[in-house]
């Protein structure tokens, strides 16, 4: 089967946008040996473009994560009922939320032109697939095309779109889950379970990834047909990650005892640690990527100013508890300890 990724270990740094994925991530990542990508998500064309070069500079493989836009619209009349149930929240800032949904394509259409016109050598797509035209688009320009898919089903849907390959994700992985359908959740099943189905499904290479919390997870993915392994929590507490101090204490915090699965932050099903905004909102959050996402961003932003994880996006996937400090090189080295 074709190898996806030119790395010398079979660990992948996860595409993290809002943050955590620096360009240093990556040169420390691929120094040790593993796959690192660029998360091209949120951020305009030109930010993405900055850090391909950055990364260009220092010669190594890389790839760059994509946001597939959704098209979904939004219940008008439930998205100002949740403005309005988050409204005491905004208050404590001084904050007025709009009411008025903001929907957009996180700039598809311009970071697709940067990445055909000057390729990557791996593009990973999250949230569902694009058009055909626009896989086959960056196949053509020499780009290897690596879907994220949570089931079966999407993986077959992945493979007829014309994938190279697929990201399996667990349900357990910290942040967004990449469910096609972000009304629904993902099934919760193992990560390596879900490995052995896809692999039943469809004949694609693949990367498996969530609740990653040490060696010998690496390990059992790999013995359960993934090439590599990716992991998104085990690196957020590292020097290279770009992770805001208050997500970096909360992780280390034994305040926080759990993570769960919620759509209050941004109305797709996300895992992140369970705090005192997802258990005042959890009942009354709504669907809606990403007019949620741009509904509580002013709140989140002067949450994270102020250092308040009750109201802050804690992502998480479910092996939050080893994550290391540290240096990412080392936390690589640590990850593929059990490899032969
Ligand atoms: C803080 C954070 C941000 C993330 N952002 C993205 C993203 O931009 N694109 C994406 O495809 N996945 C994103 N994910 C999911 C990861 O790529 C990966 O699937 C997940 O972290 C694996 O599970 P783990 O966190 O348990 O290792 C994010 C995860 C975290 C924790």
């Amino acid at each position: 089967m074709t190898r996806l990724l030119d790395s010398r270990l079979p660990i992948v740094a996860a595409p993290m946008a809002g943050g955590p994925s620096t360009v240093a991530l990556a040169r420390a990542v691929a120094s040790a040996g593993g796959f690192p990508f660029l998360a091209g998500g949120y951020k305009p064309r030109e930010a993405l473009e900055k850090e391909i070069a950055a990364v260009r500079a220092a010669d190594i493989a890389f790839g760059v994560n994509l946001f597939v836009p959704s098209g979904e619209s939004v219940d008008e009349a439930a998205f100002a009922a949740y403005a309005e149930e988050l409204r005491a929240e905004a208050d404590a800032y001084g904050l007025e939320l709009d009411p008025s949904p903001v929907q957009d394509d996180d700039g598809w259409g311009e970071k697709l032109a940067l990445l055909t016109e000057d390729p990557v050598p791996v593009v990973s797509l999250t949230f569902g697939l694009p058009d055909r035209a626009d896989i086959a688009a960056l196949r053509r320009a020499g780009t290897r095309v690596i879907a994220t898919v949570t089931s079966p089903g999407e993986a077959r849907l992945a493979r007829e779109a014309g994938v190279d390959g697929l990201v399996v994700q667990g349900s357990q992985a910290g942040g967004h889950s990449a469910v096609f359908d972000g009304t629904r959740d993902p099934e919760s099943i193992t990560t390596a379970a879900l490995v052995r189905r896809v692999l039943q499904a469809v004949d694609l290479p693949l990367i498996a990834a969530g609740g990653v919390d040490g060696p010998g997870a690496v390990r059992e993915l790999l013995e359960a047909g993934a090439q590599a392994v990716a992991v998104g929590t085990l690196l957020l507490r590292t020097d290279e990650a770009g992770t805001s101090p208050a997500h970096r204490a909360a992780l280390g915090s034994p305040s926080f005892t759990q993570t769960v699965l919620t759509r209050v932050f941004t109305g797709r099903p996300a895992r992140a640690l369970r705090n005192g905004f997802i258990d005042r909102h959890q009942a009354a959050s709504i669907d809606g990527y990403p007019a949620v996402h741009h509904l509580t961003r002013s709140l989140r932003a002067a949450a994270g100013r102020a250092g308040d994880a009750d109201r802050l996006h804690l992502w998480a996937g479910a092996g939050w508890r080893s994550a290391p400090t540290g240096s990412a090189a080392d936390a690589v080295e640590w990850l593929t300890s059990e490899l032969d």
